[in-house]
């Protein structure tokens, strides 16, 4: 169930250049999943549209939002404080599929500000089952979000300059660690997550992806979000589908990226 509400921001915070972390107070957070998004909304009336940001955790009240300044709206949040209102549509999206876990090895991956989200599913996957492991994937040293999965799950890390951790991406640390995932759960940057669908489909592992589109309504009437699909939709019986309403997360075997 959407809703949209006046949240405040609870505490606000650098993680690490250019890498913002706010908890803000809404009642959304009592049915938030791992996986899931909100909208959250610019008061400057030169951001016309709301901004979608990964639920990174959920917290008593709260929900931890971590992000990184790419633009005006970002920018804009970066400048908050503890108090200030915020307005947020959501929980929007269909999160990750935790039962997929059940009793196997997972594997979680994130590159870049494709980390957050993996945090809160690390969280509750640990609360259920025994084998998780996370690896996200760094530029450089400027780690962020690492202590918080270190309390959750066995935490390898990638960084692209080998300052820590295997050189290279999530992949080469897979490879380096001699990982033999069952199931992966996977958000970042499209090369990273184009690379997890083929190791998948050529090992035969079932991974699920959470993409990233331009989104303007996040409700699925602007269209602005769409991914083709191996199969058409039974609706529009066209091989394509809304990242906001049937995504975020997709079986890697079910999109075309
Ligand atoms: C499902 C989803 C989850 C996301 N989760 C996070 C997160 O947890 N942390 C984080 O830092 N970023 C996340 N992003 C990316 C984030 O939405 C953009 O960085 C942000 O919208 C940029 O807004 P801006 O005003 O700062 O930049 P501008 O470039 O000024 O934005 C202009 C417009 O383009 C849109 N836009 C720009 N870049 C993106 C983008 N990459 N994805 C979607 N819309 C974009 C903006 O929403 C805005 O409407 C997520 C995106 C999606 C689709
Ligand atoms: S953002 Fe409008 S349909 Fe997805």
């Amino acid at each position: 169930m959407k809703k949209y509400e006046m949240g405040k921001v609870r505490e606000i915070k650098s993680l690490a250049p250019g890498i913002f972390d706010m908890k803000v107070e809404c009642t959304l957070s009592e049915y938030a999943l791992p996986g899931q998004f909100a909208m959250l909304y610019p008061k400057s009336a030169s951001t016309l549209l709301p901004r979608p940001i990964s639920i990174c955790e959920v917290e008593k009240g709260a929900l931890r939002f971590v992000f990184r300044v790419a633009g005006k709206g970002t920018k804009e949040f970066s400048g908050y404080s503890a108090g200030d209102e915020i307005r947020v549509m959501g929980p929007i999206g269909n999160g990750y599929p935790l039962d997929a876990a059940k009793g196997r090895k997972a594997v979680l991956l994130g590159g870049g500000i494709g980390v957050p989200p993996i945090l809160e599913l690390a969280r509750q996957l640990s609360e259920k089952e025994s084998d998780v492991t996370v690896i996200p994937g760094y530029r450089d040293s400027n780690m962020f979000l690492k202590e918080d999965f270190e309390k959750y799950a066995k935490t390898l890390v990638a960084t692209e300059d080998g300052s820590f951790g295997t050189k290279g991406n999530v992949m080469d640390a897979i490879r380096e660690n001699g990982i033999k995932p069952d199931v992966i759960y996977a958000c970042g940057p499209m090369p990273m997550l184009k690379a997890i669908k083929k190791y998948a489909e050529e090992n035969g592992i079932e991974a699920y992806i959470s993409l990233e589109e331009r989104m303007a309504c996040g409700v699925g009437a602007c269209l602005g979000c769409v991914v083709k699909t191996k199969e058409p939709d039974h609706h529009s019986h066209v091989n394509n589908t809304r990242i906001c309403t049937e995504g975020p997360v997709f079986e890697a075997r079910e999109v075309e990226i």
